[in-house]
């Protein structure tokens, strides 16, 4: 059995910053309220012209890894593309990375769990450089969640969550027992699906059903939260999933380093550093700046606090996530 470590992290976010107040004046919102249950300031929204997309973030993110892990886009073995905002229905970004970057005819492949993408991504990543197939592995989040949001009133419990950015990882094989990612953790509860999901356009909710029902509420084609639902839920299954990933390792909470958990909502970061006794410099969090970027959200959390010298060799790097689905996970990595 081989062994799995981070060899690169990148991220890029659009240039475009777009302030509580920006929103406040397109919508019934104010900063104060934004703040208070979120702790967002301000995201960033792709501009029109400005020459992003999903795929677009995903691959500048990624030249960003390789060039960290001094790897030219030849040395690649796979792409994993985690969104639920690609360019396309279909098909998916990874492709779309492969021919930008000019890669061999690797296998690209995509991963549709939202909030929790970016950790089943990387733990399918893990499996292929662990069983020896695969050297090398691009592991990507991006998002593209304003060119999807209702920014009218009517949309503003969900669309003042969301920012646009991508992040990306390469996992490279390693020889070294006990570094690199040392487990990871995945679950699934399919019950709750319809409590933050968007229905369409699908093949249960095709376009010309949409445009005849024209509904003033709960529109199939924005996305839907039932905020609070969501919130009890993943206060739970984040704490969950970080002890079952502890346990498995014969870890204790003490012995985290670090913690990055997926930006949801600064509330439910908290929420989680308080119930473990964390302290301040042991979570990472950058939701104020950047909004809830669901797949995106751990890798550019993951590549600033890189950047910010957070994360030295030997320490112990947790990643816990919860999103639509529900589903949810987690991935110990001992850096
Ligand atoms: N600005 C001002 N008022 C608003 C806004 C807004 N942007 N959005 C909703 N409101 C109003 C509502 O209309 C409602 O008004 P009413 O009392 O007159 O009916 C009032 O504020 C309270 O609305 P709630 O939805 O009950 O607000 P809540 O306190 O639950 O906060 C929130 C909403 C922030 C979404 C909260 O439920 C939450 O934190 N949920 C967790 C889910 C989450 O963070 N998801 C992130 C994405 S999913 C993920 O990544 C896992």
């Amino acid at each position: 059995m081989y062994h799995s470590k981070i060899s690169g992290v990148g991220h890029y976010v659009p240039e475009n910053v777009v302030t509580n107040d920006d929103l406040s004046k397109v919508m019934d919102t104010n900063d104060a309220w934004i703040q208070e249950r979120t702790g967002i300031q301000e995201r960033r929204h792709i501009k029109k012209g400005d020459g992003n997309s999903t795929s677009i973030m995903g691959v500048k993110a990624s030249e960003i890894a390789l060039e960290r892990a001094r790897l030219k886009p030849d040395a690649i073995d796979m792409i994993v593309f985690a969104t639920l905002s690609p360019d396309m229905y279909f098909p998916g970004g990874g492709v779309q990375v492969q021919e930008m970057m000019g890669m061999r005819t690797i296998p690209a492949l995509d991963v549709r769990n939202q909030c929790s993408g970016f950790v089943y991504a990387l733990s399918v990543a893990d499996q292929f450089i662990k069983t020896g197939m695969y050297k090398h592995i691009l592991v990507i989040g991006s998002e593209n969640h304003s060119g999807g949001l209702d920014f009218t009133t009517r949309g503003r419990g969900v669309s003042v969550i969301f920012g646009d950015g991508a992040g990306a990882v390469v996992l490279s094989r390693s020889d070294k027992e006990g570094k690199g990612i040392l487990s990871t953790h995945l679950h699934s509860e399919g019950k709750h699906k319809d409590e933050l999901a968007l229905q369409g356009p699908s093949t249960e909710h095709w376009v010309p059903e949409i445009i005849e029902e024209n509904p003033q509420e709960n529109i199939p084609y924005y996305p839907y939260m039932n905020g609070q639902f969501v919130f009890k839920h993943a206060v739970v299954r984040f704490s969950e999933v970080i002890m079952e990933g502890l346990t498995a390792n014969n870890l204790q909470v003490d012995d985290i380093d670090l913690l990055i958990p997926h930006q949801a909502n600064l509330r439910i970061s908290q929420f989680i550093q308080q119930k473990f006794k964390l302290t301040d410099d042991k979570v990472y969090n950058n939701i104020q700046r950047y909004g809830n970027t669901t797949a995106a959200s751990i890798p550019i959390a993951l590549s600033e606090a890189w950047a910010e010298g957070k994360l030295q060799e030997g320490d112990l790097l947790v990643l816990a996530a919860f999103g639509s689905g529900f589903t949810w996970g987690s991935a110990m990595i001992r850096w």
